[in-house]
């Protein structure tokens, strides 16, 4: 069920409310843009199949080891507005920051980031259940 409505008494506008659920996540999100843009645009884009092929990577690397980050969700994302020349947008979130990430050359390295971003969310998480 999405959104569901009600008339408010007063006002007579109609207000909306909003359901919500628990995030079945704990450990945060990986968004890797996949966004593709037609050739002659004006504008750079990641693209699907490097996008597409981070994230596979990511996501079968991550739940190889096992650790904080194979609890995380990588998800495709539209454009993420920083359109690199060369490389795949990517966002860790919680985070503040935006990657740029070569598909071949850095996704060790963004995977160590994932689990030390993430990881650590996981090590709290765990001590306030504990
Ligand atoms: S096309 Fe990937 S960030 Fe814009």
């Amino acid at each position: 069920m999405g959104l569901r409505g009600r008339r408010g008494r007063l006002s007579g506008r109609r207000e909306v409310v909003v359901e919500s659920k628990p995030v079945p996540w704990k450990h945060g999100v990986v968004l890797v843009c996949m966004n593709e843009r037609a050739p002659g645009a004006g504008k750079p884009s990641c693209g699907r199949a490097r996008g597409t092929e981070l994230k596979g990577w990511l996501k079968d690397a991550l739940r190889a080891e096992g650790s904080a980050g194979a609890e995380c969700r990588v998800l495709n994302s539209t454009c993420l507005d920083l359109c690199p020349d060369n490389g795949v947008a990517v966002a860790i979130l919680p985070g503040d920051e935006l990657l740029v990430v070569d598909p071949e050359r850095d996704r060790e390295a963004l995977k160590e980031r994932v689990q030390r971003q993430l990881g650590g969310r996981r090590g709290l998480l765990g001590r306030l259940r504990s």
